[in-house]
């Protein structure tokens, strides 16, 4: 196997020591009431209870981990209204009228954030900086010239521009000025701490397994049970089945990581890449210097084995690209791309009247997720809101689009196809130190990790969500499902919804 360089962990994590906030048993509560219950604490959960709060409803924040470590805890953390490229195709598929909403409420939330920052004093690294889409080639430069077209024609503060402070020539660029960047998880843990007390309450390390609607509802977690009037499900992608968000969305996985530069070799702004390997490009601050942060090398959860490589090809990148001279961190994340490039935002179904989600924020839910916390919010508090409509989480779903039939058949492909591998090994023997790798035993499929010691981790191979097999990913040391994107560790365990029971253990 090869070394992969970088402490394997999120920048955002490693520098950040939060409370901890206490189970729902280790608070020796069996049974709580609130106004609000939200399930998930990344930012359009901590957003929403947050606000809900202030508007003087109390709430209880579940966490199945701790506040941050999901997607919003491995993110670029780019707090902006440019998305790559999305206003020239939203205005050409959804209309001027739907185009010009979404840019008005990612702007909104790109404010929100700013807002927030300058009232509660939260300490998060926060800058205020431009934000470009740039193309390398000419092939690319009519996308560019067509996105500020639109963007300018939305009222969105956009000009072309036809050089960026990279250290390598590009052929021309989009700019917003006046956007965001911030350290997230500091950013949620001063939220979080402000939504604890006078009857609300942030759980950690309870994880959520039903919920049934009713007056009150109940939220059914490994701890005990919550009752709450209303329901809100942010747990990135929803763990409650009903509103088949899993088939119109599709899981996308991508990488970073993070090298220490100086200000400067640092390019300024906040910078994204257009076409086939595009990058993803940031600064942050670091020990008195720069952490240079690059994403990408995305693909659809599970579709991909051999994770090393994406993390080797964005280091040969910054060495090349900006001359780094070590790569200090990396990870890895994935976020749900809604088939229509709008989030889901609103009631899990029609039928119901209590429970809500937010989903499918196509890999923008800094801002996406901010909004989806101000649209739920009013939502709950009966506010009118112009944004409700647009993203109303009931609309119906493109399943003829292109793009969603491809992702839909695949999943039938996996569930069938994938049940074929690993018939030729049928014993532990197979498996070599540092290996993951599909068995057939009996009639079970076993999905096996033998450790760096020889000790082997067995665990099914059917997800526990709806019954694909999972495949390994060899950077991570987790099982991947390749049908809507839950993730389990070697050992089993959730570490990605929307399954919320881990993989039975199998004797080794
Ligand atoms: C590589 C990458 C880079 C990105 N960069 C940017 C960027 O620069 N700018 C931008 O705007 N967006 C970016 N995004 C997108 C953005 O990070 C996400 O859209 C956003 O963080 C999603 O937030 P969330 O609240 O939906 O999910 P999460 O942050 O994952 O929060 C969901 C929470 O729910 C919890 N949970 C799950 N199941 C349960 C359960 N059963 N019970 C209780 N809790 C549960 C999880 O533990 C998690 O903490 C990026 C995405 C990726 C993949
Ligand atoms: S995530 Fe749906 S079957 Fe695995």
């Amino acid at each position: 196997m090869s070394q992969i360089s970088g402490k394997p962990v999120s920048y955002w994590i490693d520098s950040t020591s939060t409370d901890n906030f206490p189970s729902l048993i280790q608070a020796t509560f069996d049974s709580v009431s609130v106004d609000v219950a939200i399930v998930g604490a990344g930012i359009a959960g901590v957003t929403t209870a947050f606000l809900l709060k202030r508007a003087g409803k109390t709430v209880a924040l579940l966490e199945a981990n701790e506040i941050a470590t999901g997607v919003s805890g491995h993110t670029t953390a780019k707090v902006t209204s440019l998305h790559q490229l999305v206003y020239a195709n939203l205005i050409k598929e959804a209309g001027e009228q739907k185009a010009k909403l979404y840019a008005q409420s990612n702007q909104a939330a790109v404010e929100q954030v700013a807002a927030l920052v300058q009232e509660e004093q939260i300490a998060c690294d926060f800058s205020r900086q431009n934000a470009y889409t740039f193309a390398e080639t000419e092939e690319n430069l009519g996308q560019i010239k067509d996105e500020v077209e639109a963007a300018m024609q939305l009222g969105l503060p956009a000009s072309y521009v036809s050089e960026v402070s990279l250290p390598f020539p590009i052929a021309g660029a989009i700019r917003f000025t006046n956007q965001a960047q911030f350290h997230p998880r500091k950013y949620l843990a001063h939220l979080a701490k402000k939504i604890y007390g006078d009857g609300s309450y942030v759980f950690e390390n309870t994880r959520v397994t039903q919920v049934e609607e009713g007056d009150p509802c109940q939220i059914i977690t490994n701890q005990g049970v919550v009752h709450a009037k209303d329901v809100v499900v942010t747990t990135n992608v929803p763990i409650l089945d009903q509103g088949l968000f899993f088939a119109k969305a599709y899981p996308k996985r991508s990488y970073i990581i993070g090298a220490e530069i100086s200000p400067e070799q640092a390019p300024e702004g906040m910078l994204i890449g257009t076409g086939e390997g595009y990058r993803s490009i940031r600064t942050t601050p670091y020990n008195g210097k720069l952490l240079l942060l690059i994403g990408g090398e995305g693909h659809k959860v599970g579709s991909r084995s051999d994770t090393e490589t994406c993390y080797q090809n964005l280091e040969n990148y910054a060495r090349s690209r900006f001359g780094v001279q070590s790569i200090d961190y990396r990870w890895s994340t994935q976020d749900m791309v809604s088939f229509d490039q709008l989030p889901y935002i609103g009631k899990l179904t029609p039928f119901n009247d209590h429970i809500y989600v937010a989903t499918g924020f196509s890999l923008w839910g800094m801002s996406n997720g901010t909004m989806s916390g101000m649209l739920l919010s009013d939502l709950l508090l009966g506010i009118e809101n112009p944004w409700a409509n647009l993203y109303d989480s009931t609309r119906a779903t493109p399943f003829v689009k292109p793009t969603s039939l491809k992702e839909n058949m695949d999943v039938g492909i996996h569930w069938v196809g994938d049940r074929l591998k690993g018939l030729q090994d049928n014993s532990f023997d197979e498996v070599a130190p540092g290996e993951g790798k599909l068995l057939t035993l009996g009639t079970n499929k076993v999905a096996a990790y033998r450790d760096e010691s020889g000790t082997v981790h067995a665990v099914s191979a059917t997800c526990t969500h709806l019954g694909c097999i999972v495949n390994w990913n060899s950077a991570e040391k987790s099982w991947d499902c390749p049908c809507h994107g839950g993730r389990f560790s070697c050992d089993g365990e959730v570490l990605h919804g929307p399954p919320v029971k881990g993989l039975e253990a199998i004797e080794g």
